[in-house]
């Protein structure tokens, strides 16, 4: 069996490892692998945006699952372009990942299928965006509609700062993804991210997880791609998921497919767990960063079996993961600027892991056998651990030894699991 990877972050390299488990006599390859999956598949040197190139060497590889990590491949077309190939796939069509690339459209479809999410305005005329937030009041959040990186949402306190985001953003602050913002209702509660696999009609959702969003500790700073991560998250009820299934992904999907674009892959929905219940952050159209990495190591069933399923449009019946009873924790080290402008090349040292502690790789790469940073991300650090609060220690450890010139990493992830599970309140109680 060939099994093809498109993309080389930390995401994609935790795809790799969980597949590998899946099929230890696979042959794997990546596109343009990073300097922890080089070892371990072999490289292809085609950008995953360039689709007809990809799409034909696939085919003529008669690769047996392509499974696309990034979202811009998709919103380019791969996956349509693989399908027509002939080529399995994971990962939905442009038209479905039009949930992630237009905020605009992802907010019209919420709409249209009556799905919780915060009130919103979309603008192109940066006069009438600030009308819209001097009349709204703040805080306020203002977004480029286009893909951004994890980077085009700015949490606005004030009004005067909010009328400066949407102007820059209008103002080419985002190259293209800012010629349409986003300006929404600022909505309280705990965040939660729910990744489902789906044919396009039947889904199964996997174990929920939290990311950590901001640069600073205490969720302070910038938004960056995801500082790190944890599952499972402890205020997580059989009901919420239900609530979740029903009002959230259902009519989504619904929606999607009434709208001749059913989405096949992995939809993410990132959540805002508020007193009223589930409301929408936003969709991705595929695996979050860092979140697979602490997902995916505590799933103890075959990831494989359900992406072939929906990849061969055989439907996903039967396909019920299941989890280690035990937690895990992610700590992202970052180069020193992230998540504005930073160096590369800087070599890396990595100590000895302990057993359960994988170190997944994001910007990295080799130059003549040194690993060196290439990327604003650097590297995942999860540990396992039947007890969350050991998993955590074991996480911040390993990441503490990894040495690179300037690096940056939280020391809090998963400080709100903590202080549930710390605390003698309720909370503790609906761990068990
Ligand atoms: P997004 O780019 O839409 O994923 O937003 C990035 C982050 O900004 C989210 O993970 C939240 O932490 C925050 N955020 C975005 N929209 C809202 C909102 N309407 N209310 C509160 N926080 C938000
Ligand atoms: N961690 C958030 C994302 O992948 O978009």
């Amino acid at each position: 069996m060939r099994i093809l990877i498109v993309g080389n972050g930390g995401r994609e390299h935790t795809l790799l490892w969980k597949l590998r488990r899946d099929a230890p006599n696979a042959s794997f390859y990546a596109t343009r692998p990073n300097g922890g999956m080089t070892g371990i598949c072999q490289g292809v040197d085609i950008s995953p945006t360039d689709v007809v190139a990809l799409a034909g060497w696939a085919a003529s590889r008669r690769i047996d699952l392509a499974v696309i990590g990034p979202e811009n491949p998709l919103a380019a077309g791969l996956a349509d372009r693989m399908q027509r190939s002939g080529v399995p796939v994971f990962g939905p069509s442009a038209g479905a990942a039009r949930i992630e690339s237009s905020k605009a459209f992802a907010k019209d479809l919420m709409a249209a299928a009556d799905v919780p999410t915060a009130a919103y305005e979309v603008h192109t005329d940066p006069d009438l965006a600030a009308a819209f937030i001097e009349a709204h009041g703040a805080p306020v959040v203002v977004k480029a509609s286009g893909l951004a990186a994890g980077k085009g949402a700015v949490v606005c306190d004030t009004e005067s700062e909010a009328v400066r985001t949407a102007r820059s953003m209008l103002d080419g602050a985002f190259g293209q993804a800012g010629s349409q913002v986003v300006i929404e209702e600022y909505m309280e509660g705990e965040e939660l991210s729910v990744f489902c696999i789906t044919d396009g009609e039947d889904y199964t959702t996997l174990l929920p997880s939290q990311d950590h969003k901001r640069i600073g500790e205490g969720d302070t700073g910038p938004n960056t791609g995801g500082m790190g991560a944890y599952a499972p998250v402890g205020f997580v009820t059989d009901a919420l998921m239900a609530d979740v299934g029903d009002i959230v992904i259902e009519p989504v999907l619904k929606a999607l497919a009434d709208a001749g674009s059913p989405f096949r892959g992995l939809l993410y929905a990132g959540l805002m767990v508020t007193p009223k219940g589930p409301r929408v952050v936003e969709f991705n159209c595929r695996f979050g960063d860092p979140e697979t990495q602490a997902v995916l190591p505590l799933l103890s069933s075959s990831l494989l079996d359900p992406m072939m399923a929906v990849a061969e449009g055989s439907g996903l019946g039967g396909h019920t993961p299941v989890f280690e009873d035990a937690a895990a924790v992610t700590t992202v080290l970052a180069a020193p600027g992230y998540p504005g402008s930073y160096p590369k090349g800087a070599p890396i040292s990595i100590p000895p892991l302990p057993g359960d502690v994988q170190v997944f790789h994001a910007g990295t790469s080799l130059a003549d056998g040194q690993l060196v940073t290439s990327g604003g991300r650097v590297l995942a650090v999860t540990a396992v651990d039947p007890d969350f609060q050991r998993a955590r220690r074991a996480s911040r450890a390993v990441a503490r030894a990894i040495t690179f010139e300037g690096r940056q990493f939280r020391e809090d992830i998963g400080w709100r699991e903590a202080s549930r599970r710390g605390s003698s309140s309720g909370a503790a109680v609906a761990l068990e």
